[in-house]
């Protein structure tokens, strides 16, 4: 039977990404009915033209939308805005972060719908359908540092980039996964002296033979890594426990201890946040100012480059989808050792230990 999938157009402040690309959708024509919300794709440059030239049908509004669809296929987690327009027949596939969201996990809960957190489908190991918008995240963590050291925003007025040998700004990048290493690539290629902080031994060890001389190591919680943090003019925090909450790395005494005008950027505010007493900021009122230091925590960082990040989130999405198309999905969702943890929520039943732990819930099988 044709299924109809829906790709509503994302309603999350500054959020631009859309989460099929025209490109994308063709390959589903015969397979799946796929419609879309009017304008979903202009912040990431497609018109409804583009789409319907693809061959999706598009839609006036969100209750058509969400009231048409079967799958609902999205990039961030619904805001409270949609939760009326979900209802149990729905198979929700997008972005969901639920460890850090008890009010969505409950309202995901009492809808009785099936609910797909993106992140944490997982293939040979890796998560690939977080690794590009980390990769993305990573890159940006060090752009917006780099603009908020700037006087004008508050910042210390340093530039990253070195100017000369004696003068390099200091930035620590604390969880070196794909984020972290993004962010250190970045922060090394415009001159900056960069210190990693992780708790996996092996990862600072490559970190190490890769870049040498041009960085320090350090494990996490040392008097070394805390000294490396309260010295830095730009912190980035991006450690990750997948579907849990994250650790806090960088404490209140650490943003004391830093001098006025630097800066800490939390990129794992998505799953909770690893900055003590963090609050999750917008693209558009992008930090707050902690004892002089300015401290961002955006959840959608990728969605300053819509463009860029709806293409490769796109491209990642395909796979996925197919599987979700198939007639029976659920057995496909269920005995997929990779595909089973993103499967977090399913006719009010919550199946994800991670989440229920983090938010104090009970977690249930699926028989
Ligand atoms: N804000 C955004 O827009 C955005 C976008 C993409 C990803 N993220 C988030 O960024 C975070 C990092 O994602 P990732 O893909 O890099 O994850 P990853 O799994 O690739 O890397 C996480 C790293 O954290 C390290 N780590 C875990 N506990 C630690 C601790 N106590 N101290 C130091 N290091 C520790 C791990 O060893 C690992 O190297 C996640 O929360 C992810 O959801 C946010």
């Amino acid at each position: 039977m044709i299924k109809k999938l829906g790709i509503p157009k994302e309603v999350k402040k500054d959020e631009g990404r859309v989460s099929l690309i025209p490109e994308h959708i063709s390959q589903f024509t015969g397979i799946a009915d796929i419609f879309i919300e009017t304008s979903a794709g202009i912040g990431s440059g497609f018109s409804d033209e583009d789409y319907i030239k693809a061959g999706a049908k598009i839609v006036d509004t969100p209750e058509e939308l969400y009231g048409i669809s079967e799958i609902i296929c999205k990039v961030k987690e619904p805001q409270s805005q949609e939760y009326d327009l979900l209802k149990p027949n729905h198979v929700l596939f997008g972005y969901l972060h639920l460890a850090s969201n008890l009010q969505l996990t409950k309202k995901l809960l009492d809808k009785k719908l099936s609910a797909i957190a993106t992140e944490m489908i997982m293939d040979n190991g890796v998560y690939p359908l977080l690794i590009p918008m980390s990769k993305i995240a990573g890159n940006l963590a060090i752009q917006k540092g780099m603009q908020f050291l700037e006087y004008s925003s508050g910042g210390k007025g340093i530039l990253l980039s070195s100017i000369s040998d004696s003068n390099n700004a200091k930035v620590t990048v604390v969880g070196c996964g794909e984020v972290g290493k993004s962010s250190i690539h970045k922060a090394i290629s415009v001159g900056a002296k960069v210190t990693a902080i992780d708790i996996n031994e092996e990862v600072l060890n490559i970190l190490k033979s890769k870049y040498g001389e041009l960085i320090e190591v350090c494990k996490t919680q040392t008097e070394e890594a805390i000294a490396a943090i309260r010295s830095a003019d730009l912190v980035v925090g991006a450690v990750l426990i997948p579907g849990k909450k994250p650790p806090i790395v960088i404490s209140n005494e650490d943003i004391s201890a830093m001098a006025k005008g630097s800066v800490v950027v939390d990129v794992a505010i998505d799953q909770g946040g690893c900055v003590e007493g963090v609050n999750a900021n917008t693209h558009s009122d992008p930090f707050e100012i902690r004892d002089g230091v300015l401290v961002s925590a955006i959840a959608n960082l990728p969605g300053a480059v819509p463009k860029t990040s709806s293409i490769e989130l796109s491209t990642g999405l395909q796979k996925y989808l197919n599987f979700l198309l198939e007639e029976d999905w659920l057995k496909g969702y269920k005995e997929n050792k990779n595909l089973s943890p993103s499967l977090q929520i399913h006719n009010g039943l919550l199946l994800s230990q991670e989440v229920a732990e983090s938010l104090s819930l009970s977690v249930s099988q699926l028989v």
